[in-house]
């Protein structure tokens, strides 16, 4: 055999080692666990042979604790970069099956350069969790690798969108790299994130909780609101990884791709000019609507387990991706509370940050009243709301379909807060507070002084709903654009953002906005 064969079948041999990972008995382990591997996670991910590897041969510099004898190619994460549906993104996967995929400094060199590779491209990065933390062995060499990889994060938030998937143990200052990213999905039963485990809760708390009840997957997907996705199985979560990188551009310089629309843009949903009780202390479905309206009902929820009084999730018209912010009547009667103004805030932002047009569907009573909200400064995240929509410069197209009271009736994207378009359906009541409420405090003299104050109420509250609580006031101001049939929303969405994707607005210059975390 020739030097140079020789030499290529230490090469072939050497990466046969490297994908190997922490050899064939911790692959097991991690199959036994019911988890992938990393590498058979790129695999599931990518398109099929799409994945460039990089750093295979990289490996860890530390010599304490016996960790020289510790040594595999391409230490404890798989990085590179490969395709979704033909467009690029860049990957780090952490190997559990290597040091229980702890992070060295070594390996932080790995994701950092992965990072920065997306950024240069100007494309998506996508990070699986699956660690043990800090390598403890490396100390403070560990805890630079994190600083390095949080300062990478903070760069490109808002400049290339960033994804972590959870996909085992993320504990400790760990949990912040996928804090500071746009979306999380987490694995149910087998991943959990928390800042401290049960056994340092125990001792400072002395409570007594289950890595579960702490940071399991339904606590912050529905406690917390830190996770926006979960998934039952590792398949199940990269295909709704692939489905949101479909919705979303490659950098914050381009628009979401565009897809072939099967949907006819005209088509008219009779059901909708029914959907609206009689009762207006009558609920109905938020979700009916937005199935009826997007292309083909297909709608991507983010968050659908969290402040469920407000629905939040990408969908497409005429094949364009937008950002849906919908009230939902039938949870809370859709009132807006802390989590509900903060996880419509975080979706709105994101939206803006990357051109992709919003549709605001407005069902609102308006905001939770109470000191459970106030002591939890609900002035503050409803304020967060209202700031993202007032800052935001993409296309805005709104649409009330019935109530829009108060200080929630600006902050769900009105007019004057910039709203490009803005829809009302004639059963829409747009006005400072629903007429029992109003008549309770402007008629309270007269009614003790009425013989029969409930008559007088009663009289004073229809002449209100005649003036008040219809769309005709907001319209005769200009405040709503036009008054449309509830059967023609997709068409009248469609057209209006047609209309305005030649949208052009910037803010004044500034360093960054202080929005009132
Ligand atoms: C070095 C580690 C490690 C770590 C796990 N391993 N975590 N090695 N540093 N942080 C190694 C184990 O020694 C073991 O090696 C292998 O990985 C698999 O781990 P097991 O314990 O056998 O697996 P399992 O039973 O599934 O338990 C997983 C685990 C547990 C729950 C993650 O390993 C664990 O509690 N690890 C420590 C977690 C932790 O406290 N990390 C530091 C957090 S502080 P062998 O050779 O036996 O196979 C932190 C600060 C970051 O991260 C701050 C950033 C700002």
């Amino acid at each position: 055999m020739s030097k140079q064969l020789e030499r290529i079948k230490e090469l072939v041999e050497l990466r046969a080692k490297a994908r190997l990972g922490g050899g064939e008995k911790a692959i097991e382990k991690q199959h036994e666990r019911g988890k992938y591997t990393a590498r058979e996670r790129i695999a599931m991910l990518l398109d099929e042979g799409s994945f460039e590897e990089m750093d295979m041969f990289k490996q860890h510099r530390c010599t304490n604790f016996g960790m020289e004898k510790k040594q595999y190619l391409g230490d404890g994460v798989v990085t590179g970069s490969g395709t979704i549906d033909g467009r690029l993104v860049y990957i780090f996967a952490q190997d559990f099956t290597v040091n229980g995929g702890s992070l060295s400094e070594t390996m932080a060199e790995k994701i950092c350069k992965a990072m920065d590779q997306a950024m240069k491209m100007g494309v998506p990065c996508i990070g699986i969790n699956d660690s043990g933390g800090a390598r403890i062995q490396e100390g403070i060499n560990a805890l630079g690798g994190y600083a390095n990889i949080f300062q990478r994060n903070i760069e490109a938030s808002g400049v290339i969108p960033q994804i972590s998937g959870i996909f085992g143990p993320c504990a400790g200052g760990a949990v912040y790299s996928p804090a500071l990213t746009d979306f999380i999905l987490m694995m149910e039963n087998t991943s959990y994130m928390f800042l401290t485990g049960p056994k340092v809760v125990k001792t400072v708390t002395g409570e007594d909780v289950s890595q579960e009840e702490l940071g399991g997957a339904s606590v912050h997907a529905s406690k917390s609101g830190v996770c926006h996705f979960t998934a039952k199985t590792e398949e199940e979560a990269m295909e709704m990884l692939r489905t949101l990188i479909g919705y979303i551009p490659q950098n914050n310089m381009e628009e979401a791709p565009r897809v072939e629309c099967t949907d006819p843009i005209n088509r008219m949903e009779d059901a909708l000019n029914e959907i609206i009780p009689d009762n207006p202390n009558q609920a109905y479905d938020m979700y009916q609507v937005i199935g009826a309206i997007v292309d083909n009902g297909e709608f991507l929820e983010v968050q659908p387990d969290f402040a469920r009084n407000i629905i939040v999730g990408f969908a497409r018209f005429n094949g364009q991706s937008v950002g849906i912010v919908a009230n939902q009547p039938s949870c809370y009667a859709g009132v807006l509370d802390c989590n509900a103004s903060r996880k419509g805030a975080r979706f709105v932002r994101f939206c803006d940050a990357f051109n992709i047009p919003l549709v605001t569907l407005v069902d609102v009573p308006g905001f939770l009243p109470g000191t459970g909200q106030e002591y939890n400064a609900v002035i503050s995240h409803g304020a967060k709301l209202l700031y993202a929509y007032g800052e935001a410069t993409v296309p805005k197209v709104t649409v009330t379909l019935r109530k829009s009271y108060g200080g929630s009736h600006i902050v769900m994207s009105c007019k004057q807060l910039r709203g490009d378009l803005n829809y009302a359906w004639p059963s829409a009541e747009i006005a400072v507070m629903g007429a029992s409420g109003a008549v309770a405090v402007l008629y309270a003299k007269g009614a003790k002084e009425a013989e029969d104050p409930k008559a007088y109420l009663a009289e004073k509250e229809a002449e209100y709903d005649k003036l008040f609580t219809n769309p005709y006031q907001a319209a005769k101001y200009g405040y709503i654009d036009d008054v449309i049939e509830p059967r023609n929303t997709r068409f009248r969405v469609i057209r209006a953002l047609a209309q305005l994707q030649t949208k052009k607005m910037t803010n004044p210059v500034k360093k960054h906005g202080n929005i009132p975390l």
